[in-house]
């Protein structure tokens, strides 16, 4: 089993799946931009990079965890959380009762008190945080999880937002307005008193992953991660912080004051932009503790192909149950990279009844973090959404604009929309992509689509393979 970030650099080794530099890198740029070589050559199946030597630090740097997708496939192998739900919805093998005690048998538990086998340090500028582009307004920690309790009622959130260094002990906290982490900081603003929040940076994948995961409000990441690992999550009490993972590398307590504000950024994104210069939390740290010495998990991205992609895709399918719980007749669903996820959203759906493929088009709009999608294209059946040639296809045979493109305007958006007119603010799409019948509106006689002749596939391919 796969303990904690050591025992994953070891799997991935064993794997094949880790690259390492023992010559020195700097962590301004060169870290960043070798990472992103390797995402470039290899997208989906890149290997996680081990920099033993970080210039000017006696700490190595890891990168690419979340790099490889068949990695990510045999970790999260066999029962998860979506199995669960699915198991539910589709009432096989597994009954309400024994799928709930699942959940609750995989609640995190206090493994630790106090930090005995780490030491304390002075400054954030110990720590080889990355710059990752060169017009980045500075260093980020990029792979932080990001733990807090709602001051309401207790509920832990945990997520990876990036977090700019503006000094040795104070950074940004860049939590978007829609997530776990902004929620719990405008709790503390209505009850006017600040937040405690602790930062678990470098742990075991399970942990990681679920802190990236899109998970309702109200599931705890570290039951989530205990359910996927099949052992519950150790936690380590941090007295008036909330616990973290007691295999954390770097552990950072501090506080968020919900009313402080301070410029964030440029940072370049995952969209393939410089984020601009905007107003964010800011985070004090109070307290720094390592292991003896540890590895400090960082993130590189930018555009598509980077770790984020790969992970992004990796937990749709995971998830995808859970989307089919709420809404059976979405049959398959893909956010493409090239969209920088948030922005586009394709669906196949089957049709039950007039006006089914606007009903699943409008839920993803309502949906957790799928509801920040910009543009919603529905498919037929016919279409694979990930053969963008077909999509693009369909999108140009199978749409009249005026009756198949809705505009909804006045909406909430993505903050990395860079293209809405003012932050968080602006519109969404509608696409319907799919074949039209008299429901529709559509008088005239839909036309068949070309196919081959079935009967003739295995004389076809024969005479194929005798042209010289
Ligand atoms: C490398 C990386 C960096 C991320 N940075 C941010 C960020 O700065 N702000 C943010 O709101 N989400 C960021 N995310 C996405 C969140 O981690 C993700 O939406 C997560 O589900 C949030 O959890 P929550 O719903 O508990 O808030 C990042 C994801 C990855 C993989």
């Amino acid at each position: 089993m796969i303990k904690d970030l050591r025992g994953y650099i070891d799997y991935l080794s064993k794997s094949g799946m880790l690259g390492t530099l023992d010559s020195s890198a700097n962590p301004e740029l060169e870290i960043s931009a070798i990472t992103d070589r390797e995402n470039r050559e290899h997208r989906c199946e890149s290997r996680s990079l081990l920099f033993s030597k970080a210039e000017g630090y006696d700490i190595p740097v890891v990168t690419n965890l979340m790099g490889s997708m068949s990695v990510l496939k045999r970790l999260f192998s066999g029962f998860g959380v979506a199995d669960f739900l699915s198991s539910v919805y589709y009432a096989k093998g597994m009954s309400m009762v024994n799928g709930a005690r699942t959940l609750m048998d995989s609640r995190p538990k206090v493994a630790r008190r106090g930090f005995a086998g780490y030491r304390k340090i002075r400054s954030l500028d110990e720590l080889p945080i990355l710059k990752t582009w060169p017009k980045d307004a500075g260093r980020y920690i990029t792979l932080p999880l990001v733990i807090t309790r709602s001051p309401k009622d207790g509920t832990t959130n945990v997520g990876v937002y990036r977090m700019q260094v503006f000094d040795g002990e104070t950074t940004g906290m860049h939590w978007q307005v829609q997530k776990g982490g902004a929620v719990h900081a405008s709790e503390a603003a209505e009850l006017e008193s600040q937040l405690n929040v602790s930062v678990a940076i470098g742990t075991d994948p399970f942990n990681i992953l679920s802190a990236v995961a899109p998970l309702p409000h109200g599931i705890n990441e570290f039951s989530f991660a205990g359910v996927a690992r099949k052992a519950k999550t150790a936690l380590l009490d941090c007295g008036d912080y909330p616990a973290v993972p007691a295999n954390s590398e770097i552990i950072i307590n501090g506080y968020v004051d919900p009313v402080e504000k301070r410029d964030e950024g440029p940072y370049g994104d995952h969209t393939g932009y410089y984020s601009i210069q905007e107003p964010t939390y800011v985070f004090h740290v109070k307290n720094i503790y390592a292991k003896k010495n540890p590895v400090y998990a960082a993130s590189v991205v930018g555009f598509p192909w980077s770790e984020d992609c790969t992970a992004g895709l990796f937990l749709m399918e995971y998830l995808k149950p859970m989307l089919r719980l709420v809404n059976p007749n979405i049959t398959d669903i893909y956010l493409p990279p090239e969209g920088a996820f948030t922005n586009m959203c394709f669906i196949k759906v089957k049709k039950r009844f007039p006006g089914d493929v606007k009903k699943a088009m409008f839920s993803i709009l309502g949906m957790g973090q799928l509801s920040l999608t910009k543009t919603v294209v529905a498919f037929d059946d016919d279409i694979d959404l990930r053969d963008l040639g077909r999509v693009f296809w369909a999108i140009s045979t199978r749409v009249d604009p005026d009756r198949d493109v809705q505009i909804i305007k006045g909406t909430a958006t993505d903050t990395l929309d860079h293209a809405s007119g003012s932050p968080a603010r602006g519109s969404k799409m509608l696409i319907d992509a799919t074949r039209k019948g008299r429901d529709d509106g559509y008088t005239r006689e839909w036309p068949e689509t070309l196919a081959p002749d079935k009967g003739l596939a295995k004389e076809i391919d024969r005479k194929w393979s005798q042209i010289s």
